[in-house]
């Protein structure tokens, strides 16, 4: 789809579908009264007659409207106009997505600023009303050979001004949006994909082929380099499987050399079986998403060297499967880690931990200004949250204060959990330095606090994604969460004001 950005008069608009909103109760937005004037009190009057509904994502699509260049019209309701806030603007663009999917209409004008929510300014509506419908219009359908629904006719989208000239703000948004949405789709497809084939290799294939095409720097170790390293808690997670492990290392450079870079490390468990501790048989699959931190990673490289962000990247990513087998490792073994410090590894489904305490551990070579993980790490953090926030851990509350902000913006939700010492004592271990599990309570937490002994020279934040990765049921898929988050994130790291 392509995405442009223009100042034109509403009525002018020659397009297939011209996108105008309305509150309930009638009251148009800014674009759409504009087009009302030119089509002389038209929108006005069908808006009168009630055929729109008043819940914010109704929409009422017209046809030929005296007075206006356009084909067809879709009116859009906002919702009560007192009530209008980001999750009303969301309601919006899904039903405009929605409608725009079902219809004819090749080329779409849409007015950014008739959604602008108060104090998020048009920069904010231009990212958001691109990654909105981008994530509508997203498919999964490599795999399928027959039945496969015809594709939308939408082909361009143009995102219109009324009034004013284009900003270059404006046009940066656009740029970083459609960046943004190519990273996120990315990270979607990575994570729909079945492990039989994205396997470690597919995913060290993917970063060098993202290398080429966005001029980034990959390395991708293998099983001998972690053993000459000393990563014996990775190695420990692959024992069992056929597939080789690969630790991805990419680099993006869009930043002087001087600056220290943001190092991004995602868990990238391929299939997570549980390994000897089996997990049970009811929804195993989903367990595919397991690599869903390293999908975003990839994601969020590609967005940023996709719009030449300003910035340092260097992405960090442990890529195996968790496999039972007679060579796969056993309740009780106990691990040396690439830190030096030892591990009792009571339940071998608590993998994710133990690929990143290694990589986590390996980040600190690269001089890092602060490094984030990202991982579906806990059921515990989905109790905790849903699927609406993600966990967020750090040890440093700036950092944390950054991307809960970041999170924010992008409207890709972050919530602050604690990493108290208190937590420490749960991690104990007759045998070793420490255990791989700390029981029911908190579980999130405990997970993040073994992390946290790996990072304790690190500006370091922790994303647990269990719960937002991915959804089940009938609309199962990968979100590319936290995508979104991670670009914006970075951006305002180069430049603290946009
Ligand atoms: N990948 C899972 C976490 C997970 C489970 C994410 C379900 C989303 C849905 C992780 O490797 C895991 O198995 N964690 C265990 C840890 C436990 C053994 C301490 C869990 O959450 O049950
Ligand atoms: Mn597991
Ligand atoms: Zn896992």
């Amino acid at each position: 789809m392509q995405f442009s950005i223009r100042a034109l008069a509403p009525g002018q608009a020659k397009t297939g579908c011209l996108v105008l909103a309305a509150h309930a109760g009638g009251a148009l937005a800014p674009a759409a009264r504009l087009a009302d004037r030119a089509a002389q009190g038209a929108l006005r009057r069908v808006l009168a007659q009630g055929d729109l509904a008043a819940k914010a994502g109704s929409t009422l699509l017209l046809q030929r409207v005296a007075g206006l260049a356009a084909e067809r019209v879709l009116l859009v309701s906002l919702g009560e106009r007192g009530e209008y806030d980001v999750g009303a603007f969301r309601e919006a663009l899904r039903g405009v997505a929605g409608a725009l999917k079902g219809i004819g209409a090749r080329q779409v004008t849409l007015y950014p600023a008739e959604f602008a929510v108060g104090g998020r300014g048009l920069p904010w509506a231009v990212r958001n009303a691109v990654l909105g419908v981008r994530d509508a219009f997203y498919r999964f359908e490599q795999l399928k050979t027959q039945k496969k629904p015809p594709a939308p006719a939408l082909e361009a989208l143009t995102l219109a001004i009324a009034g004013a000239p284009v900003t270059l703000q404006a046009q940066a948004a656009l740029k970083e949006a459609v960046a943004t949405a190519d990273g996120t789709d990315l990270a979607r497809t990575l994570g729909n994909l079945p492990a039989n084939l994205c396997t470690p290799s597919y995913l060290a294939d993917e970063a060098k082929k993202l290398g080429r095409q966005f001029r980034l720097e990959v390395r991708v170790l293998e099983r001998r380099d972690m053993e000459r390293l000393g990563m014996g808690a990775l190695l420990s997670v692959t024992a069992g499987s056929r597939q080789p492990p690969k630790l991805i290392v990419l680099r993006y450079a869009g930043a002087a050399k001087s600056r220290k870079p943001l190092v991004l490390v995602g868990k990238g468990i391929t299939f997570d079986t549980g390994g000897i501790s089996l997990k049970p048989a009811g929804e195993m699959d989903e367990m595919k998403f397991d690599m869903s931190g390293a999908a975003s990673v990839l994601g969020a490289l590609r967005a940023l060297a996709g719009m030449r962000a300003p910035v340092n990247v260097t992405g960090i990513i442990p890529a195996c499967e968790n496999m039972p087998g007679g060579a796969a490792t056993r309740p009780g073994d106990i691990v040396t880690t690439l830190s030096g410090q030892t591990v009792e590894i009571l339940n071998t489904d608590a993998e994710g931990r133990l690929i990143l305490c290694d990589a986590l551990a390996y980040a600190a070579r690269f001089d890092p200004d602060a490094v984030v993980d990202i991982a579906t790490l806990t059921g515990a953090c989905v109790i905790a949250l849903g699927h609406v926030a993600s966990g967020l851990f750090a040890n440093d509350q700036r950092l944390a204060d950054a991307l809960r902000a970041a999170g924010e913006d992008a409207w890709d939700r972050v919530w602050q959990m604690p990493l108290w010492e208190d937590y420490q004592e749960q991690l104990r271990s007759n045998f070793a330095d420490m255990a791989n599990i700390g029981g029911r309570p908190a579980g999130s937490v405990t997970a993040a606090c073994f992390l946290a002994r790996f990072t304790r020279k690190l500006r370091w934040a922790h994303l647990d994604v269990a719960g937002t990765a991915w959804r089940s049921g009938r609309d199962k898929g990968s979100t590319g969460r936290p995508v979104p988050l991670l670009v914006r994130f970075a951006l305002h790291r180069a430049r603290p004001r946009t």
